[in-house]
């Protein structure tokens, strides 16, 4: 498996804070100077990831199937297109992404098979670092009660098979060489922040620079 050096994915059920703690990584990363830092996510706010946000919500209605083709199509312009993941990462700088292929790998395997997942992702890199965030579905998806909309994977059934699933992958990624960490994200926000930025200081990218806060 090839890997994109550069390049830390975060990764968990819905409702974990990867998101969260992707705009506090930004906030910790604005004071220095080096190295340019890129945060970005899938799906994307491209026009693809707009329809894949409209079938999350249920405004409009897709088969799963097409579904998996469609965040695959959305990570390959994210990934090959201009100032995308692979230019960013390969000209030093450090990009880190809420969501990529593990999400695929989990949630379409759950949804339409694990053969259609992984064939549909098998062009793409792996990353240099995955975080995967840790919690039980429960908890999770309490925090996400106070959204306005809810989605068609945020329920407690599907998100149990979920965290199950990504603990099938987090194997395969290690084997491959990839630096795989888990992150408890019981924990209070600013806990996790910390957890997640010594994890990301292990990147040789992060050695090399002189600045970090
Ligand atoms: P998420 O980043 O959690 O969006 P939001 O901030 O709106 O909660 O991702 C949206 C959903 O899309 C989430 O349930 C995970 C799912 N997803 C997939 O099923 N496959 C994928 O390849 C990706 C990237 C996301």
């Amino acid at each position: 498996m090839d890997i994109i050096s550069n390049f830390a994915v975060f990764e968990g059920g819905d409702g974990s804070g990867t998101t969260t703690q992707l705009s506090l990584l930004k906030e910790r990363l604005k004071n220095s100077i080096k190295p340019v830092f890129f945060s970005t996510f899938e799906p994307t706010d491209g026009q693809i990831g707009t329809l894949i946000r409209a079938a999350l919500k249920k405004e409009i209605s897709l088969k799963p199937e097409t579904l998996a083709m469609l965040f695959a199509a959305d990570r390959n312009e994210h990934l090959y297109g201009q100032d995308g993941v692979l230019e960013r990462s390969g000209r030093g700088e450090l990009v880190v992404s809420d969501r990529y292929v593990p999400s695929s790998l989990v949630y379409q395997g759950i949804e339409c098979g694990d053969e259609l997942a992984a064939s549909l992702n098998s062009r793409f890199p792996a990353p240099e670092t995955l975080l995967f965030f840790d919690i039980e579905p429960e908890i999770a998806l309490k925090r996400l009660k106070g959204r306005p909309s809810s989605e068609i994977y945020e329920y407690r059934d599907f998100q149990e098979k979920v965290r199950e699933k990504y603990k099938t992958f987090l194997g395969m990624y290690r084997d491959a060489g990839v630096r795989v960490a888990v992150i408890d994200a019981s924990k209070t926000a600013e806990e996790v922040a910390d957890l997640v930025w010594s994890e990301l200081s292990l990147m040789p990218i992060m050695k090399k620079s002189e600045n970090t806060p």
